[in-house]
């Protein structure tokens, strides 16, 4: 299958938040971190896809197509299969979020403590633009600056504390604009 035919025609691939990660490229560190956890799975490789795809994702900020040819190549699977878990999991980005990507919990307990409000005041301060935010295709939206992004998310595992946040891989609970604000300079 060749990479074209992976594009999906709802998504762009190019946002400005791209500029804020390196470019997706084989390394030898890459490849020696994707090898590293291939050898956990001796007896069937094609288990490493989860772990493969987060090292992508945190080392280039999303998984693109080349991306995921890589990761197909490299565990002799074809590239759909792994299009396949990438379009799945919600946690998984086809394209590139802001330096700052914060992620609303939208469930139950946070969303009676006013998670649909702190979106749209996140935005505002933020600048971004949600009107063309779909949670399929288009789950992420961007600043034009490229710094900030944002997307809803499902239960963040501490609904006591709503409304809660991830920003990047850290946790805020019982978020406040000011709290993302501070959050999102550090
Ligand atoms: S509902 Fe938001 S953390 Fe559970």
């Amino acid at each position: 299958m060749s990479d074209s035919t992976l594009a999906d025609p709802d998504v762009s691939h190019e946002t400005p938040g791209q500029q804020f990660f390196p470019p997706f490229s084989v390394t030898p560190e890459l490849e020696s971190e994707a090898n590293g956890r291939i050898s956990h799975y001796p007896e069937s490789k094609r288990s490493a896809v989860l772990p493969l795809l987060h090292i992508v994702q945190h080392k280039f900020g999303f998984i693109s197509e080349e991306a995921v040819s890589w990761v197909a190549a490299k565990l002799d699977l074809e590239p759909i299969k792994i299009l396949e878990v990438v379009t799945f999991y919600p946690g998984f980005r086809q394209y590139a979020p802001g330096k700052y990507h914060v992620r609303v919990c939208r469930t139950l307990s946070c969303a009676l403590g006013g998670s649909a409000e702190l979106m749209e005041d996140l935005c505002k301060e933020f600048g971004i633009d949600r009107t063309s935010a779909d949670p399929h295709h288009h789950p992420v939206s961007v600043s034009p600056c490229g710094k900030f992004s944002v997307e809803f998310a499902e239960c963040l595992a501490s609904c006591g504390t709503a409304p809660v946040c991830l920003v990047n891989d850290d946790f805020y609970e019982a978020v406040d604009v000011g709290m993302m604000k501070k959050a999102c300079q550090e």
